[in-house]
């Protein structure tokens, strides 16, 4: 388990179909191929991390931001996620705008989430990488509930069970990607369920209802009360539905980082713990994510990250 240190540094925007990624990269070579990088456990590191400085990264949204906004404590930049039987490369804040997996379209009537329809696929299957997520944004109401009604089997209604919904964009999704999707071509993946810290009962604080005193991750491996349910839909969808996705399997290890979200330190008002802040936990996922290309890569070359896609992280 050897580590070498990267040199490449990098801090570049791409866009592509209305979506953007950020990536401020520090890359080094992976080691240990046949570990479950997903588990394993946070552990302090004062020298490697962060691995970088937000002030310098001009590209982070207001969400995201916590130094800037005013977060004070330094310790949660400084933990490295370390799975049990390797190390991981080092690599890109990446984060995206957000976005429904499947089709909001206009009709004369108004906004509707279309389960069934999944056009920008046509632009997708053209790169190299896919990274896929949707989750939080099923839950939104009121203004920040970008359609007005759900078409579902050819019916339109004006809402419904909104983890029925998502399950079937997801289930529309996966047979999207087993019909449309070269495997050969592109790889494509999907990051599992970004968990928030809302209810301390989760992790053994009962009656704490936000993350604001949080400055520690937990210690070990496993959360008290689990994975959420969407979590457990997304791997049984990936497991019976698809071949070729590679499941981004980040919901635990996030789970124990009640510390890293940006609580009041953010760009809007209020209490936020279920963005992340950057530097910070997003890291890792894209730690985890290079170690799957590299760990797939058959001549060990590193990919071109510019030609990365991505979908939301909100
Ligand atoms: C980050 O960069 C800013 C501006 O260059 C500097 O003032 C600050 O001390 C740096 N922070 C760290 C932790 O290096
Ligand atoms: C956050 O939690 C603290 C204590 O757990 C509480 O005093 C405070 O009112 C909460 N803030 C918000 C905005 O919910
Ligand atoms: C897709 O996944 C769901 C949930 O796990 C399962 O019920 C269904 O049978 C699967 N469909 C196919 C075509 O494999």
């Amino acid at each position: 388990m050897k580590r070498d240190r990267g040199t490449l540094c990098s801090c570049g925007v791409v866009v592509a179909a209305a979506l953007y990624v950020v990536l401020c990269s520090t890359i080094s070579v992976v080691s240990g191929n046949n570990c479950n990088v997903y588990e394993g456990e946070w552990v302090y590191d004062d020298e490697t991390y962060p691995l970088f400085n937000s002030t310098r990264c001009p590209f982070i949204r207001k969400e995201f931001d916590c130094s800037k906004y005013g977060r004070s404590d330094h310790h949660y930049l400084h933990y490295r996620w370390q799975p049990n039987g390797c190390d991981l490369p080092r690599i890109s804040v990446a984060y995206f705008s957000s976005h429904y997996l499947v089709d909001i379209e206009m009709e004369e009537f108004g906004r509707v989430l279309k389960l069934g329809s999944l056009k920008s696929g046509e632009i997708w299957k053209r790169f190299d990488v896919l990274v896929f997520n949707t989750w939080l944004w099923w839950h939104r109401r009121g203004i920040k509930q970008p359609w007005d009604y759900i078409e579902d089997e050819g019916i339109i209604v004006e809402d419904m069970d909104r983890t029925i919904a998502f399950t079937k964009a997801l289930m529309r999704w996966a047979k999207w990607v087993e019909s449309d999707v070269d495997p050969y071509k592109t790889k494509v993946f999907f990051r599992g369920v970004s968990p928030a810290h809302y209810r301390g009962e989760e992790w053994n604080e009962p009656g704490v209802r936000n993350c604001s005193k949080e400055t520690r991750p937990m210690t070990g491996s496993s959360y008290p009360s689990g994975e959420p349910l969407a979590a457990k839909i997304v791997k049984d969808i990936l497991s019976s539905n698809t071949t070729s996705v590679h499941l981004l399997d980040i919901t635990t290890l996030s789970q124990l980082r009640k510390d890293g979200h940006p609580g009041t330190h953010n760009g809007y008002k209020g209490m936020d713990c279920t963005h992340w802040c950057v530097a910070g936990v997003p890291d890792t996922w894209n730690h985890l994510l290079y170690t799957q290309l590299l760990q797939q890569d058959q001549n060990g070359d590193a990919p071109d990250p510019y030609n990365y896609f991505t979908s939301d992280y909100l």
